[in-house]
């Protein structure tokens, strides 16, 4: 699939006021500074759709982007931030769980993982929640450029089997991406222009 236009609709902290249009979207969630903004820009081509920055907490609200005016992306806050206070935030802030909650438009969220990190409990906490919830959800691995590819295997089977113990009966659909070297696109982007198509086909209210 070819990305022909990309544009930011909206930012806000209220599930409720996302767009109204019903048209499929997909979310990206994941630890602070995984490389959600960064990933949005290498599918769509535009180093300056989504902010993205070296320091965790760069995004802190829900953003969404039409793309080739019939679907969205959807750039959504990091979790596991420690500087942010317990107090002024639960390990998932409760927009971002009202956002999956309650967003019927949503077909499929993307849970980044550093594909550099053995399997840490937010994460795995994340997909339980995501499972428990019953979002369909895929796992992107980011930021592969940093090591090299036998490396990447070998983490790959090791983040599986900890997927297994943490009773996990197989491990979610999932690709491999590096948005400085812009691998991964083509797999991520015809994945999606397959769930649109039959989302389109099988889904009236789409
Ligand atoms: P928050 O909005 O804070 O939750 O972070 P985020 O997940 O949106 O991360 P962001 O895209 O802002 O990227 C964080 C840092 O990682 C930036 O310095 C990016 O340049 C870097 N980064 C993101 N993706 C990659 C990648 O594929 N390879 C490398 N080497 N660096 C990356
Ligand atoms: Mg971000």
């Amino acid at each position: 699939m070819k990305i022909n236009t990309a544009e930011f609709i909206i930012s806000n902290s209220d599930a409720a006021k996302c767009p109204k249009e019903f048209l499929p979207e997909y979310a990206f969630i994941g630890r602070s500074n995984v490389g959600k903004s960064s990933l949005i820009n290498m599918l769509t081509n535009n180093k300056n759709l989504a902010k993205t920055s070296a320091k965790p907490g760069k995004t802190q609200l829900i953003n969404h982007f039409k793309i080739n005016n019939n679907w969205f992306l959807v750039d959504l806050p990091g979790y596991g931030y420690a500087k942010v206070s317990k107090k002024t935030k639960s390990t998932f802030q409760k927009f971002i769980t009202d956002y999956f909650e309650t967003r019927e438009q949503l077909v499929c969220a993307f849970v980044l993982i550093d594909i550099r990190h053995e399997a840490q409990n937010i994460d795995i906490e994340f997909m339980s929640y995501m499972g428990e919830s019953e979002i369909p959800f895929c796992i992107i691995f980011t930021k592969a450029d940093k090591i090299g590819k036998m490396k990447i295997q070998s983490n790959i089977a090791a983040y599986k089997k900890q997927m297994f113990a943490n009773n996990w009966a197989e491990m979610p659909q999932y690709f491999i991406t590096s948005s400085l070297e812009s691998s991964g696109k083509e797999e991520l982007l015809a994945y999606i222009d397959e769930v649109n198509q039959e989302v389109f086909k099988n889904n009236s209210e789409f």
